[in-house]
């Protein structure tokens, strides 16, 4: 048994990484398990202790971890080199195959992150409309750079102010915050804006401060506006993509935007992500237009591998794949619902697709605002006894749990179970 190897190598970490991770959505106290493998749905960690995974990689996940096909391909690609600095057959491929399964991708580049993906195609929105301002919604995350690092200000209308030190107040003042779900916030800035917003980027669920989903009508509300007001309406799909469907929202929602980015499971458990969309703004982009954009590593045969093979597997399978992930989420839904209902806490449970989450406040979660009225203790001590009885999750009310293809009967029985002893420990101790 190697109990303690985890918090040695915490203490280690937090030496030369700062806060012991690489990202800080991993730490979490007193110390994060450090992995040690992971197959299908289970990460077994240095301590010699075996989880089911809802994290799934922060749901880049889709098929599981290790899964054989991508592994196999990826191998026979290292085998022929990692990286040529010069275009390959596959990356056209690859691209022809992500432009028919996402409907408004018409055009696309790859590239490395979803960080990557939204600056870049909120540069190409700016250098094509000619505009500068963008408005993004409150508590819709799209990576860390500098422009979309704005959180929710108490004027949520008015410019946005940084939420990271080392921000610059004029790069943020051209991002508008508006409330999510809220149609008539949005209608009053385009109104005030009067034709100087560039773009309007949004997750079309969001899942990054618990999963929140849009109002009816909401997402085509955004398209006819934006069109209305002649700014370009860009679906951050880095976590709907390949999720919702095989289309994404764009697909589920029946709503095509004028651009997409996609990442997560688009590269296969591999670094890669994409934005693309309308030809007419994509032949923007350098080498035929004057929006630079550029990358080393950006569309390397070793991710396009892992993402033209899980494209290849998800567009065979999809009438499989989607509506079982849906069964099962809608099984763990019911489950946390009805143990929530037994010991009564408090709860609101929201699942869509394969994404589900638990928000520990007694009324519905429509946006940002009201998602921040959860209590996070609560949380944190449902969140470590799943730990304690093997499940994994993301450690914060604010992110949404992810399942793969992996799981299995076994996995949600003994996970329904666990969420029960959870909840009750969770009940107690707010009792108590
Ligand atoms: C919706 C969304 N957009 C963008 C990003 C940034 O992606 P990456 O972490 O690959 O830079 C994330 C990451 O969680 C995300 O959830």
């Amino acid at each position: 048994m190697n109990e303690n190897k985890s918090k040695t190598l915490f203490e280690r970490a937090k030496k030369v990484l700062p806060g012991g991770v690489n990202s800080p959505v991993r730490a979490f106290a007193p110390y994060p398990f450090f992995v040690e493998h992971a197959q299908g749905s289970k990460m077994y960690s240095a301590d010699d202790t075996t989880y089911i995974d809802y994290c799934m990689a922060y749901g880049a996940l889709l098929l599981g971890h290790a899964y054989p096909d991508i592994a196999e391909a990826v191998k026979n690609q290292l085998a022929k080199g990692s990286l040529y600095g010069a275009p390959t057959e596959r990356e056209v491929e690859f691209a022809e195959l992500i432009a028919k399964s996402s409907p408004c991708m018409e055009m696309l580049r790859l590239v490395n992150s979803g960080t990557e993906a939204t600056m870049h195609a909120i540069r190409a929105a700016r250098g094509y409309t000619g505009r500068k301002k963008i408005i993004k919604f409150e508590g819709c995350f799209h990576g860390s750079h500098d422009n979309v690092l704005v959180k929710a200000g108490s004027g949520a209308t008015t410019f946005g102010a940084p939420n990271s030190l080392g921000i610059p107040e004029e790069t943020t003042r051209n991002t508008i915050v508006v409330p999510y779900n809220d149609f008539e916030a949005l209608e009053e800035t385009m109104k005030r804006e009067d034709n100087d917003i560039a773009a309007v980027i949004v997750e079309p669920v969001l899942a990054n401060v618990g999963l929140i989903l849009p109002k009816k009508d909401y997402l085509s509300y955004l398209k006819k506006i934006t069109s209305d007001y002649g700014a370009v309406l860009i679906f951050d799909e880095i976590i709907t993509g390949f999720r919702l469907a095989l289309g994404g929202a764009q697909e589920y929602f029946k709503v095509k935007p004028d651009m997409a980015t996609l990442g997560k499971v688009l590269g296969g458990g591999f670094p890669l992500a994409a934005f693309g969309g309308k030809k007419e703004i994509m032949q923007n982009i350098s080498p035929v237009g004057k929006v630079y954009q550029a990358g080393t590593f950006s569309g390397n045969p070793v991710s396009a591998t892992a993402g033209f093979t899980i494209l290849n597997i998800l567009n065979k399978k999809k009438n499989e794949i989607y509506p079982k992930l849906e069964k099962n989420c809608v099984e763990l839904k019911k489950a946390l619902t009805d143990s929530a209902k037994a010991h009564k806490v408090q709860a609101q449970v929201y699942n869509i697709a394969s994404l589900y989450q638990i928000f520990f406040t007694k009324e519905p979660v429509t946006d940002y605002a009201c998602a921040k009225l959860s209590d996070t203790q609560m949380f944190t001590t449902y969140f470590h006894e799943l730990l304690r009885q093997g499940v994994f999750i993301p450690p914060s009310q604010f992110e949404t749990c992810f399942l793969s293809t992996a799981h299995t009967e076994d996995d949600l029985k003994h996970t329904i179970n666990a969420f029960d002893k959870a909840l009750s420990k969770t009940a107690k101790e707010k009792t108590s």
